[in-house]
């Protein structure tokens, strides 16, 4: 497998390298065939080579198949970075180059972390569901955008929520393809009570989930309703499958149920057998270069990896289970720890996956 790596600005770095210790583990013990490349991305780029993307990084990235990305954002920096660059160096170019349509991201509450989350136990435990995000289209793409000075002087900012047919198809099929491995319930979330594009989104919903999975039960539910559910009663959920931005507002949701972002691992893949695989979370600008950062997020990311791209699951579920015992021995960075309770670094809580990988590869 041929990977290439872009750890990216602020926490990007640091939790990228524990996702790349624990793939060298799995090349070192497990026979997976890999083969990194890294290139900077975001401002390290801007810095060196007064670019954010010299073309040879786009090249790779648009060769790649597979990339594991840190993160990006810099916000005052940013502030001095031409918009221009700022969009040729940016995720959403690469999601939208690579047709990466397809958002995956797995929200499964531990029961140890069940302290770390917000919600009471009773409500919270056990639940595991997936948010399947559209990630090509939707209000981050749509045209007309931009801002305009009216005739009076004043400006005006335009965004459009714009969803073909055929963009919403391929969304909910992937999206049922996946609840057909789990638990067969698939919840397609709009707001087609407002908007046209949530309507045509909720009828071709319907159509395809009837004609092609008939096997797979789909609800329909408003977007803000949506929003409460995640908070109340999370483990109603098998496959959430929505728009772009309700996507992305959804599953930061869902990470705060876990208690943290720093936990939420990702896959956007396209139809092609490219993907990329990043955590959820940000830059982290507040917490950057003091090593406290929650890997986990990027670590669960490579575990998608081993699943998704180089379609070895029983590495994937080794992955994910070394990572549960890890938590269940009680190692935690500061994010998901109770109070007074004993805090690792983010190499630290590499160290622990690590440690129970070997100890699971000793018990197979
Ligand atoms: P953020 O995700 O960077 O941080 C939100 C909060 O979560 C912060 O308090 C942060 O400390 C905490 N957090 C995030 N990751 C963590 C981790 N691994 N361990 C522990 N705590 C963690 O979001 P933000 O602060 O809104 O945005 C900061 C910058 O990141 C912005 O420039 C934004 O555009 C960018 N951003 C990038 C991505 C991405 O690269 N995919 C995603 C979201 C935001
Ligand atoms: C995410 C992020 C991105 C998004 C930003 C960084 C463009 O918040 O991946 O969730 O809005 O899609
Ligand atoms: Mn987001």
């Amino acid at each position: 497998m041929k990977l290439l790596v872009l750890p990216g600005d602020g926490v990007g770095p640091e939790v990228t390298a524990q996702a790349l210790r624990v793939l060298h583990w799995f090349a070192e013990h497990r026979g997976l065939a890999l083969e990194v490349t890294e290139r900077g991305f975001g401002l390290v780029n801007w810095q060196r080579h007064g670019t954010l993307m010299p073309d040879e990084t786009w090249d790779r990235i648009e060769a790649a198949e597979a990339i594991l990305f840190g993160a990006i954002g810099s916000l005052d920096q940013q502030a001095v970075i031409p918009s221009e660059e700022r969009r040729k160096g940016s995720l959403l170019r690469m999601r939208k180059a690579l047709d990466l349509y397809a958002n995956i991201r797995p929200i499964r509450l531990l029961d140890a972390l069940l302290e770390a989350s917000p919600l009471k136990p009773r409500v919270a435990k056990g639940a595991d569901f997936v948010i399947l995000r559209e990630l090509t289209a939707g209000m981050y793409f749509g045209t007309p955008r931009g801002v305009e000075t009216l005739p009076d002087g004043t400006r005006r900012g335009v965004n459009t929520h714009s969803y073909t047919e055929g963009e919403i198809a391929r969304a909910i099929r992937f999206a049922c393809r996946l609840a057909r491995e789990r638990r067969g319930h698939v919840t397609s979330v709009d707001k087609a009570n407002v908007m046209e594009a949530g309507a045509l989104w909720r009828e071709v919903a319907g159509r395809v989930a009837r004609e092609e999975f008939p096997d797979v039960t789909l609800e329909h539910m408003l977007a803000d309703n949506c929003a409460i559910q995640i908070a109340r009663d999370p483990r109603r959920f098998d496959v959430i499958v929505t728009d772009n931005l309700f996507g992305d507002l959804l599953s930061d949701a869902g990470g705060a149920i876990l208690g943290s972002l720093g936990m939420l691992p990702s896959a956007s893949v396209n139809d092609r057998g490219q993907a990329l695989y990043e955590p959820v979370h940000g830059s982290a600008p507040d917490i950057a270069g003091k090593g406290v950062a929650n890997p986990l997020g990027a670590i669960l990311s490579a575990a998608l990896l081993l699943r998704w791209t180089a379609k070895r699951p029983e590495d994937a579920a080794m992955l994910e289970l070394a990572v549960d015992r890890a938590l269940d021995g009680g190692t935690r960075t500061a994010d998901i720890a109770a109070p007074g309770e004993r805090v690792v670094s983010t190499s630290g809580m590499g160290d622990a996956v690590l440690h129970e990988l070997s100890l699971l590869q000793r018990e197979a």
